[in-house]
């Protein structure tokens, strides 16, 4: 089987900045590349509803299924002021291929299973910043956008200890299959900005959080870890376990104007067959 992993395909951003090809390229590139499976690791949108449109858009020209989790910018309200987080999270749960389902039997061999994740301001830098500092998410005068768009009537720890507990148990459950676990936030803490960094010592807290490495390398079989969120394409082997990060992002970040070219940099195809 042929499976494809994508992040932050951010196209409202990218249509904005004459790159309204974004998920044309992607097509294309789903086929050229024989995928059989894709999974969008979040990040599709700023509009919940965008995000699912364009899930269903990518099944009916490519007849294949297309797993997403959410990212933090699909839960945004920005479009939907009055709506909370979990109300948005709950909307794009609805789709049955998101991975809040439950994990997806693949193959006889590999199980897909994911979610957002969150984070726990763990990969802030705690020797310059206390967690009241992390709790603003405000700094200097900058402002971390979930502070504004989302709404989850929690504390950001207990929402990431919601996903981490979710996730252990499907791990557990699944130790007898081959696992790809993806979540939307970084599950390694080698994917956040290297630091000292004058403004990344801070944001980095916003990232994800180091459990989900642990997590992933200490449970049997998660073959590969996938996310997103920051803008990285970047793989790192941690014993029997892939980490890979897999950004398309934002057109200004690119480091070539063609969108085809970032597309084929970004996109992972991982052949399950051969491991
Ligand atoms: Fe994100």
């Amino acid at each position: 089987m042929r499976f494809g992993f994508i992040a932050d395909l951010h196209i409202d951003i990218n249509k904005k900045r004459k790159r309204g090809d974004v998920l044309d390229v992607l097509l294309a590139q789903t086929s050229e590349q024989k995928l059989d499976v894709l999974c969008i690791g979040g990040d599709v949108s700023n509009d919940y509803k965008e995000t699912l449109a364009t899930v269903e858009r990518i099944e009916q020209e490519l007849k294949m299924p297309c797993y997403f989790v959410a990212g933090n910018h699909d839960l945004w309200n920005i479009h939907y002021p009055s709506m909370k987080t979990w109300d948005i999270y709950n909307d794009l749960k609805s789709h049955p291929r998101n991975l809040a389902n439950g994990p997806q039997q693949l193959t006889e061999n590999w199980v897909l299973l994911g979610d957002i994740g969150w984070y726990d301001f763990s990969f802030g830098n705690y020797k310059k910043y206390t967690v009241n500092d992390f709790i603003r998410m405000k700094m200097k005068g900058s402002t971390w956008q979930d502070k504004e768009y989302t709404d989850w009537a929690d504390h950001a720890v207990e929402i990431h200890n919601l996903f981490l507990s979710s996730f252990k148990e499907q791990l557990v459950k699944n130790e007898n299959k081959k696992i790809i676990f993806c979540t939307h936030v970084v599950s390694h803490h080698l994917f956040t900005v290297p630091t000292p960094h004058r403004i990344w010592d801070y944001f980095n807290a916003f990232l994800g959080s180091g459990e989900y490495e642990r997590l992933a390398s200490t449970t049997n079989n998660v073959r590969y870890a996938l996310c997103g969120h920051v803008h990285f394409r970047k793989k790192v082997q941690n014993n029997n376990t892939q980490f890979i990060c897999s950004s398309l992002g934002y057109a200004n970040q690119w480091r070539s104007n063609e969108t085809k070219k970032e597309m084929q940099h970004a996109l992972t195809v991982l052949h399950l067959d051969e491991r």
